[in-house]
């Protein structure tokens, strides 16, 4: 497929980009938290594509993205509790899990009831949304499996030739996903976290609930590796360290010494404090330890950046506030491979 693409994406070439979704094709557009691969969400063979060109399985329902809280009455039944986070948090990196209408095929909600909602704030997304005059079904632009497109080279290197364009829209701002939030039971239910944290969710719903799938992954953290857990991996194994400062140092550069005599090469993620370990060949930082903003928005590269090595190591992150974010995404990536030092 011939992809062209969009560098500067002013009014003009959004309205070709708009009118290739209300053709039936698909485009790949930056919002503020990760790049998507938008089709048409009112039509079945449109959604079916992207399904196709992500090599997604198709019982994994997609989000539909609009581009304001007043067209989600348009798609959906919103509850009160909609409108109470909408009213704090919309546009912005938060995906809401409601009833659909009918107008949405079951391939874009995966044969379910309800369908996730989203209204970005980034205004090329926006823009593109408003232009299409439809809702646009958008996942991640990453191939499936593979770490979350954050950059125009990224959204290249897995999109180029699947899709009919691309839009540049530099760096993506938060470079997570968006918090999902279902609001279909008798109580909010987190469902991923993002950047809106849990913190913030609770000061507008107090008794929203964390999902068991989430529990699972931060309180009870599986100790089972489970390789059908990766996503978001790069493609050498990732294993998460949990230990002392020294002790992570030691091992880690223990280990690459010994791997390094059978020929092997070991990545390294790590944070800026972590001098001993930066000193390594293959180490990424994910930027200062305090600054869950910065690792946030760098983890994805970072994860894609690891191109010739054997194994990567990583250091199990803060879980509080953004933390908490990047600790899933790490913990999907490594499979919930942890070492216990
Ligand atoms: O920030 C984001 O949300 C990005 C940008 C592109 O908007 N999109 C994104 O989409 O992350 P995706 O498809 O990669 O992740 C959406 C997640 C999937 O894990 C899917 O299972 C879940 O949302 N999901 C979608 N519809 C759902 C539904 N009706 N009920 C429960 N989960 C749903
Ligand atoms: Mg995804």
């Amino acid at each position: 497929m011939n992809t062209r693409m969009i560098y500067e994406p002013d009014e003009e070439s959004l309205k070709y980009a708009a009118k290739v979704i209300r053709d039936g094709g698909l485009v790949v557009f930056p919002t503020e938290t990760v790049y998507g691969l938008g089709a048409d969400a009112l039509s079945s063979d449109a959604a079916e594509k992207i399904y196709k060109a992500k090599g997604r399985p198709s019982d994994n329902p997609l989000i539909i993205t609009l581009p304001s809280v007043a067209d989600v009455e348009k798609y959906a039944y919103p509850p009160k509790s909609f409108y109470k986070l909408s009213e704090k948090f919309l546009p912005g990196p938060l995906t809401c899990v409601v009833r659909k209408k009918s107008i949405i095929p079951d391939t874009v909600s995966a044969g379910l009831p309800t369908v996730a909602v989203r209204v970005p704030s980034n205004p090329i997304a926006q823009k593109l949304c408003a232009l299409s005059g439809v809702p646009v079904a958008a996942p991640s632009a990453n191939l499936s499996g593979k770490p979350s497109v954050t950059s125009l080279k990224s959204a290249i290197e897995d999109m180029y030739g699947r899709v009919d364009v691309i839009i540049d829209g530099g760096e993506s701002e938060i470079g997570l996903e968006s918090t999902i939030v279902s609001l279909d039971g008798d109580k909010a239910v987190l469902l991923r976290p993002g950047g809106i944290t849990i913190e913030m969710l609770k000061e507008v719903i107090p008794d929203i609930e964390i999902g068991s799938s989430v529990k699972e992954e931060f309180i009870g953290r599986p100790s089972a590796p489970g390789m059908k857990y990766r996503h978001y991996a790069p493609d050498a194994p990732v294993y998460l360290l949990d230990g002392s400062d020294a002790s992570v140092y030691e091992w880690i550069t223990a280990k690459a010494e010994e791997l390094a005599a059978e020929g092997k090469k070991v990545g390294v993620l790590c944070c800026d404090e972590d001098t001993p370990l930066l000193a390594l060949p293959g180490s990424v930082s994910l930027g200062p330890r305090g600054d869950d903003g910065v690792q946030a928005h760098r983890l994805f590269e970072c994860l894609r950046s690891f191109k010739e090595v054997d194994v990567i190591y990583g250091r199990l992150p803060e879980d509080s506030g953004l933390g908490l974010a990047v600790l899933n995404r790490l913990l999907k990536a490594a499979g919930f491979q942890i070492i216990k030092l």
